[in-house]
């Protein structure tokens, strides 16, 4: 029987130990077990009793107490599982794709606890991070990846921002999960798909996919898939209902039919919607960027509805144009739409049915909430008609459901953000 343990980590494994040259080549033919301590003594040319001392100091280097063969057999057992330890260690795999590199994060300390309690502690299979463009879904899913990290044998990030239709992502993740040749694997989108959950049944893996708002449709029909994705409902439904020990992480702005459907009748998939950053983190955005005028930041923050991304550009702009003083800033009374966010608006407006438009054109010509009736009223359409589009509005983050206009009244009252009125007064209110 030769060692188990290959030679060069046994002498990484002593070399750490301090054990010198001749103890390890001493060791090396004790571990072979395929002579008597006799015969390796003479092998090597000394006397059995120096063979005992140089073993003895290898037991003491490994802190081995104890006397007798028991002191072999326990060294044996140490280096093998270090060794096996190792192994596992080094099939560990880490991809991390396009997630951006981990950067500061201010507040989120409930999100993120509430995030390791599913996906850790009560081993979800199916999570979704929710929220408008900028409010911070990447950087809360990049830092929680960081955090348990240790707790999974492979780690895949993905972005959909270029959406792929499902067989090639399936492909991509084979791959990174198998180690195997795209020629190895099957062409079938069913067979990818087993493929897939055998892997996530026998090793714990955490598949992060961001930015899946672009297969999402909205309209009519929000939270169902494109029509040239359909096929992810496969995916999502399978993660979410079959049984394994792995977990699928989504990032999106746009809520999924599927994951609302599952997390009602599933304890093991969920969905966190992101709110706006709370005061004090939002603070310390412009802190961050050097701003001054701290009379009126709560306003900068209430404008910009906590949104970090909204801050960081406005701040941008503040510190260009107006020396970093908020004041003189607030004095216009404006609101800036930077161009980063317009794009990301135009995007989700070329998905809107003309019923959603109407209601955001109603929304942002009123400078308060509007209530169910006023709304309904104004675009003489059915209760339930319009509820469906609220829902699917609310649903992207669009607009807000609010306490009203002061009235006492269990009444819903209806509500743009401040950006996002700035933006369909600006620029979509011709075209509607
Ligand atoms: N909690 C936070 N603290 C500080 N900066 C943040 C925070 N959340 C997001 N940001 C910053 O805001 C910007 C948008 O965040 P991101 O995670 O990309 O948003 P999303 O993925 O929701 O579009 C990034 O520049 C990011 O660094
Ligand atoms: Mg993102």
């Amino acid at each position: 029987m030769t060692s188990p343990i290959p030679p060069e980590f046994l002498k990484t494994l002593t070399d750490e130990r301090g054990v010198s040259s001749t103890e390890l080549e001493a060791l090396s033919l004790v571990l072979t077990g395929k002579s008597t301590q006799d015969e390796i003594a003479h092998f090597l040319g000394i006397t059995p009793i120096a063979l005992r001392k140089r073993l003895g100091e290898v037991y003491r280097k490994f802190e081995i107490t104890g006397t007798g063969p028991g002191k072999l057999v326990e060294l044996k057992q140490r280096l093998i599982s270090a060794y096996q330890s190792y192994q596992t260690q080094s099939a560990r795999r880490r991809d991390w794709g396009e997630a951006p590199d981990i950067s500061v994060m201010y507040g989120r300390q409930e999100e993120l606890e509430r995030l390791k309690q599913w996906i850790v502690q009560d081993n979800s299979r199916l999570v979704a991070i929710l929220g408008m463009a900028g409010i911070g879904k990447t950087t809360l899913a990049v830092n929680l990846a960081q955090d348990i990290e240790e707790e999974f044998e492979f780690i895949i990030w993905r972005s959909l921002r270029n959406p792929l239709p499902l067989d090639t992502l399936l492909g991509d993740w084979l791959i990174a999960l198998g180690n195997q040749a795209e020629s190895d694997l099957p062409t079938d989108l069913n067979e990818r798909l087993s493929l897939l959950r055998d892997y996530l049944n026998q090793h714990r893996c955490l598949l992060i996919l961001d930015d899946v708002e672009t297969i999402v449709r909205s309209g009519d029909r929000f939270g169902r898939y494109s029509p040239d994705y359909e096929e992810y409902g496969l995916l999502v439904r399978q993660v979410g209902e079959s049984s394994h020990q792995s977990c699928l992480l989504l990032c999106s702005q746009e809520t999924l039919r599927d994951i609302r459907r599952l997390e009602t009748t599933r304890p093991s998939v969920h969905s966190l919607p992101l709110n706006p950053l709370p005061d004090a983190a939002a603070r310390q955005i412009l802190a961050e960027n050097g701003l001054t005028g701290e009379e009126k930041w709560e306003n900068l923050i209430r404008d910009y509805q906590g949104n970090p991304l909204a801050l960081k550009l406005v701040a941008a702009t503040i510190t260009e144009y107006f020396n970093g003083d908020v004041v003189e800033f607030t004095n216009l009374q404006t609101i800036l739409v930077d161009d980063i966010f317009r794009e990301n608006l135009d995007r989700q407006f070329e998905k809107l049915s003309d019923l959603e438009k109407d209601i955001l054109q109603s929304l942002a010509s009123q400078d308060k909430p509007l209530s169910l009736r006023t709304l309904q009223k104004n675009n003489s359409i059915s209760f339930s008609e319009l509820l469906e589009v609220l829902d699917s509005l609310r649903g992207r983050s669009l607009i807000e459901k609010t306490g009203g206009d002061g009235k006492k009244t269990s009444e819903p009252f209806f509500t743009l953000q401040p950006i996002i009125r700035k933006y369909v007064k600006t620029y979509k209110l011709n075209d509607l």
